[in-house]
């Protein structure tokens, strides 16, 4: 016997019946989210690889590419295979890996798709060009250099000529450019500090860039930056190519910082989530806790109910499965009567939050218009 649970929500349903907690993209907002980042970006001749470890869905990924995306970014090689399959024909994967695993998965998908790599040290070229030429498979490869997040890439230029020459060793691999990207300027709360730190970045990425041009080495490509800092990337000089993940659905971190620039994507996710007990005075418990919304950027920050009128709440704790929220300013209101009401939470972090959930349910006014499976949840080797 099959026995499972049945569908949270079926498309052409009412939002007021959609089973909770169910993740949710508001269509009309994302769709505004991809049309005018596409057209900024490409208004400043500049390519657009959208990082797919923010929704991990191929079906956005084909929005993505057809609103006129270069290709996408994964984080990681397990992750880059469902969005081959369903036909993302360049795939960027912009990070480091060692192991037999993964050399596996980089030539296997190198037989389907454009791929693209990131390295940082020379034995990773070395194992990554015999696994290539093994598998009879060309890989571009993007040495990452390290802009100022001290995290992965060269820090000198020595280290990074050292990666050039070992790439030209290996007939299999391809010399493709240089990955700068600073996780750490993104969400720099203050528009003016954000923009003095993409700068510096871009121009650590330009020294690069020029160091290799002295070498004789042509570097066509210089590929980074993330929904915090494209604005400034684009217009640096130095990017070719921008790797915004979080801009399509958004989340409350980058809710809290300052926008100024021409172009400011709107939050299109939310966390939908019944109020299932309501015993005490300025108090309720909805449905979604740790389980359904990642707390590592905090605590949902917007609380607005889904359909009806009520108070305004703060939600201030996350248990395994049990959100508690606070009637702002109410200590002693009544409760009961908000039983059973509906409200939209905006999770701290679209990312991990994204992970937890099978599916998106995409909503248009108040029906269900496309469910979309989050396809690379889980991806993560
Ligand atoms: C290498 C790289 N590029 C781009 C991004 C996209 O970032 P965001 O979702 O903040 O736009 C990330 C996110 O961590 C990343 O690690």
């Amino acid at each position: 016997m099959t026995l499972t649970p049945p569908a949270p929500a079926l498309v052409g349903d009412r939002l007021a019946t959609v089973g909770t907690p169910s993740l949710l993209i508001d269509l009309d907002a994302f769709e505004a989210n991809l049309r005018d980042t596409a057209a900024f970006v490409a208004d400043h001749g500049v390519a657009l690889r959208p990082h797919a470890k923010a929704h991990k869905s191929s079906a956005i990924a084909l929005q993505q590419v057809e609103a006129g995306a270069a290709g996408i970014c994964c984080q990681k090689l397990s992750e880059a295979y469902p969005f081959a399959a369903a036909g993302v024909r360049d795939i960027h994967v912009t990070n480091e890996f060692v192991g037999e695993d993964k050399l596996l998965m980089a030539t296997e998908l190198a037989s389907y798709v454009q791929l693209s790599v990131c390295v940082d040290a020379v034995a990773q070229v070395n194992a990554l060009g015999q696994a290539a030429t093994s598998a009879g498979v060309t890989i571009d490869v993007l040495p990452e250099i390290d802009v100022g997040q001290n995290r992965c890439g060269v820090t000198s230029h020595d280290a990074l000529f050292e990666l050039v020459d070992a790439i030209a060793m290996h007939a299999s691999l391809r010399f493709a450019g240089l990955q700068g990207y600073h996780g750490g300027a993104q969400h720099i709360a203050d528009w003016v500090a954000r923009k003095e730190t993409a700068s510096r970045a871009a121009e650590r990425a330009g020294a690069f860039v020029r160091a290799l041009q002295a070498r004789g080495v042509r570097c066509t490509r210089v590929t980074g930056g993330g929904t915090g800092t494209f604005e400034f990337d684009v217009a640096s000089g130095v990017y070719t190519e921008v790797q915004p993940g979080s801009y399509a659905i958004m989340d409350g971190e980058y809710g809290g910082i300052a926008w100024h620039g021409a172009v400011r994507p709107r939050n299109s996710l939310f966390v939908l989530s019944t109020i299932m007990s309501a015993t005490r005075p300025g108090m309720v418990v909805c449905d979604v806790g740790l389980k359904g919304l990642a707390v590592d950027a905090g605590l949902p920050r917007a609380v607005t109910w889904a359909a009806s009128e009520g108070p305004p709440l703060a939600y201030i704790a996350a248990n395994d499965e049990h959100g508690k929220l606070q009637i702002i300013g109410s200590p002693d209101a009544g409760t009961s009567h908000l039983l059973g009401q509906r409200i939209l939470v905006t999770p701290g972090h679209c990312d991990p939050t994204v992970n937890l959930y099978d599916q998106y349910v995409c909503f248009r006014g108040d029906r269900v218009e496309a469910i979309w499976p989050i396809d690379a949840r889980g991806l993560s080797r």
